[in-house]
C-alpha cells in the first residue's frame, strides 16, 4: 500500500506541477471567500482515487473534494490531493500531496509529495521516517529561542477561532523565527525532517494532517493537542515539535487558551 501511496502520490504531484498557470475554475468553498478549489483539486483526486481504486475496489475512502465514501471496509485512505490550494493559485511553488492509509481507526502508512522540490515523504506503522528514501528525525533543539517554528490560519481566521491571533503573537515574542508556508502537510514533514522544530494551527482536517502525524511520529517528533494531552487526527488543533520543545509549547499556547 505504502508502493501505491508514493506512485499516486508522484503522478497527482507531476499533474499539478504541469497544471500551474493552467487554472480554468476557481470557486469558493464552505460560504468562506477565501477558501478556494479549482478543478485541479477535484481532478487530481480522482486520479489518485482511481489508481487506488484499480488495484483496492472494496476500500474505502475520506477525502478532501469528495468527501467519505462510506465503504465498509477496514481500510480507508485520507487524501489531501492539493495541499496549498491558494499558494497554487498564486503561482506559489510549495503546496504537497498529502495520502494516508488507516486501518481499523489507526494510521498505518502515510506519504507526503511535494512536486517542486521533487521531495517524497513517507513512514509505515513502526518502520521509521524517510525522506526520498533516506531515514529522517526530528531535531534536538531545546530551547524555544533557538527554535524555528511554523504555523497556519484556517480560513475563519477573521473569526480569530481559538484565539489563534493571540497564540501567533505569543510564540512570535518567544521563539528565534516563525514561517508561514501554506501546506500543512509540509510543515508536518518539515518538523519530521528537523528542518523545523514544531507547528501548531487551531483547525485542520483530517486530511491535512493524517499522512504527517504518523510521519512525524516515525521520525521520533510529539503530536498532541494545545494542553499536551493526547490527541488525534479528527481534533481540530494540532500541536507537533520535535519533543523537546513540546511542554515549552504548551506554556506558550497556554497563555493565549487562558484568555480564549
Ligand atoms: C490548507 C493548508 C494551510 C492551512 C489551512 C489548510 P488547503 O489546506 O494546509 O497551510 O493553514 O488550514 O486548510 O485548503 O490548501 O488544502
Ligand atoms: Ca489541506
Ligand atoms: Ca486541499
Amino acid at each position: 500500500m505504502i508502493q501505491l501511496a508514493i506512485e499516486a502520490a508522484l503522478e497527482a504531484g507531476k499533474f499539478l506541477k504541469q497544471s500551474v498557470g493552467n487554472i480554468k475554475q476557481i470557486e469558493t468553498k464552505l460560504g468562506q471567500e477565501t477558501n478556494l478549489v479549482t478543478e485541479i483539486d477535484k481532478k487530481s483526486e480522482e486520479l489518485i482515487i482511481g489508481m487506488i481504486k484499480k488495484r483496492y475496489p472494496e476500500h474505502d475512502f475520506l477525502a478532501e473534494e469528495s468527501g467519505s465514501h462510506d465503504k465498509t471496509s477496514e481500510f480507508r485512505w485520507i487524501i489531501d490531493p492539493l495541499d496549498g490550494t491558494l499558494n497554487f493559485t498564486h503561482g506559489v511553488p510549495l503546496y504537497s500531496v498529502s495520502i494516508a492509509v488507516e486501518r481499523r481507526g489507526e494510521i498505518i502508512a502515510g506519504v507526503i509529495y511535494e512536486p517542486n522540490l521533487g521531495e517524497m515523504f513517507a513512514a509505515e506503522k513502526g518502520k521509521g521516517a524517510f525522506l526520498n528514501q533516506k531515514p529522517i528525525h526530528v531535531s534536538k533543539v531545546n530551547r524555544l529561542i533557538e527554535s524555528m517554528v511554523v504555523t497556519g490560519f484556517p480560513y475563519t481566521i477573521r473569526d480569530n477561532p481559538d484565539n489563534a491571533v493571540q497564540h501567533f503573537v505569543n510564540i512570535l515574542m518567544q521563539a528565534q523565527g516563525i514561517r508561514r508556508l501554506g501546506s500543512a502537510a509540509v510543515d508536518l514533514a518539515y518538523v519530521a525532517c528537523g528542518r523545523f522544530d514544531g507547528f501548531w494551527e487551531v483547525s485542520l482536517n483530517a486530511w491535512d494532517m493524517a499522512a504527517g502525524v504518523l510521519i512525524l511520529q516515525e521520525a521520533g517528533g510529539r503530536f498532541t493537542n494545545f494542553r499536551g494531552e493526547p490527541s488525534n487526527i479528527y481534533k481540530k488543533q494540532v500541536l507537533a515539535s520535535n519533543g523537546h520543545i513540546h511542554d515549552a509549547l504548551v506554556e506558550v499556547l497556554g497563555r493565549g487558551l487562558e484568555k480564549g
